[in-house]
């Protein structure tokens, strides 16, 4: 069995020797060659890997759907920061900050489709796993559709804010595993549990990144902080905020969002350890983390087995970038 570190090592080496893009036009292809360069954690790629060897040995169809996927999410990355209006993105400016707009657009529906180039090698059980691409990269777009939707509504119920970021993070993550353990020859219903895992892993880990676009540490996240605050995203730290909040902090916190203040970061990071929802979204990671180690040990295989996704769910919901 192989580690986070092993696996994304392996995977670099391949995704970046292997980027299927032409020389030319190189106005086209240098933007998304100089965004797949800047690394990131590779955690999807590595979780579809991971899913593959718990049941079989490491296949190529697993490194093709790990390429396809790592491409989709680049790509889902791009078009979010022009949508989020994000200057940084893995320490380095952002595709469109750099290369401009109209290259931020077109890069991200090219690299989609080489997405796409990368899913059709694949040659076990192809049609399941194309079908579960497809129907995952829809559940992205509808995700990412409500996140911008929410930023200029009020009544935002947590329940709504766990369904946005379901289909706009967790299913991705959930579709990385399944589709690993689809290419292995895997049973229904093992790839379903290790699907369950990824969902709640999912949500936990989007719950961990809006805490650290609050809390976090921006040369580390390599992405600006407060930049959820300063869009009015409705993250899970806002809406218990908004929830626990005094009369007061409630008008405060309301003035604020029509406004685009110098002290408007300071302000709200203020009321969320003022009324708790700071610890209040560490114990929803914990929540949702416990819940995604409990799928995970009703996958009928070994323990042992099981013991690098345990190891890199544990790294991902500690984590500080
Ligand atoms: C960022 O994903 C987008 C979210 C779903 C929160 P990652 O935090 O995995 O970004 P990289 O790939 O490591 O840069
Ligand atoms: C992004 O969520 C989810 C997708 C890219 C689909 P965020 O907007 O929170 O991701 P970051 O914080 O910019 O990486
Ligand atoms: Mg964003
Ligand atoms: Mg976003
Ligand atoms: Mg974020």
């Amino acid at each position: 069995m192989h580690s986070y570190t092993d696996i994304a090592k392996l995977f670099e080496e391949r995704f970046i020797t292997t980027l299927p893009f032409p020389e030319t036009p190189s106005t086209l292809y240098d933007p998304c060659r100089y965004l797949l360069q800047l690394g990131g954690k590779r955690i999807r790629p590595v979780l579809c890997v991971m899913a593959n060897e718990l049941f079989n040995e490491i296949s190529e169809d697993a490194w093709y759907a790990a390429m396809g996927i790592e491409m989709f999410h680049s790509f889902s990355l791009v078009h979010d920061d022009i949508m989020d209006n994000a200057p940084l993105r893995r320490g380095k400016p952002a595709l469109h900050a750099k290369y401009g707009l109209t290259s931020g657009i077109l890069c991200g529906d090219v690299m989609n489709i080489y997405a796409y180039e990368q899913i059709a090698q694949i040659r076990k059980a192809l049609p399941q796993v194309l079908h579960l691409f497809n129907r995952t990269a829809i559940a992205v777009c509808e995700g990412q559709q409500l996140d911008m939707d929410f930023e200029s509504r009020n009544d935002v119920r947590i329940e709504e804010y766990i369904h946005m970021i379901t289909l706009k993070t967790s299913v991705l993550l959930a579709c990385s595993l399944k589709m690993g353990a689809l290419v292995s020859g895997a049973l229904g219903d093992n790839a379903n549990k290790l699907y369950a895992f990824g969902e709640n892993l999912g949500i936990a880990f989007q719950l961990q990144d809006d805490y650290l676009d609050a809390f976090g540490d921006s040369s580390k996240l390599g992405k600006q902080n407060g930049g959820d605050i300063k869009a009015n995203k409705k993250t899970y730290l806002l809406l218990k905020a908004m929830e626990n909040a005094s009369p007061q902090q409630r008008r405060e916190a309301e003035r604020l969002m029509k406004m685009d203040t110098e002290d408007k970061v300071a302000t709200f990071l203020a009321i969320y350890t003022d009324t708790g929802a700071d610890t209040a979204c560490r114990e929803a990671v914990a929540l949702y983390s416990k819940r995604a180690f409990d799928c995970l040990e009703d996958v009928a295989i070994p323990s042992k087995r099981k013991e690098p996704l345990r190891e890199l769910a544990n790294y991902l919901l500690l984590r500080d970038k």
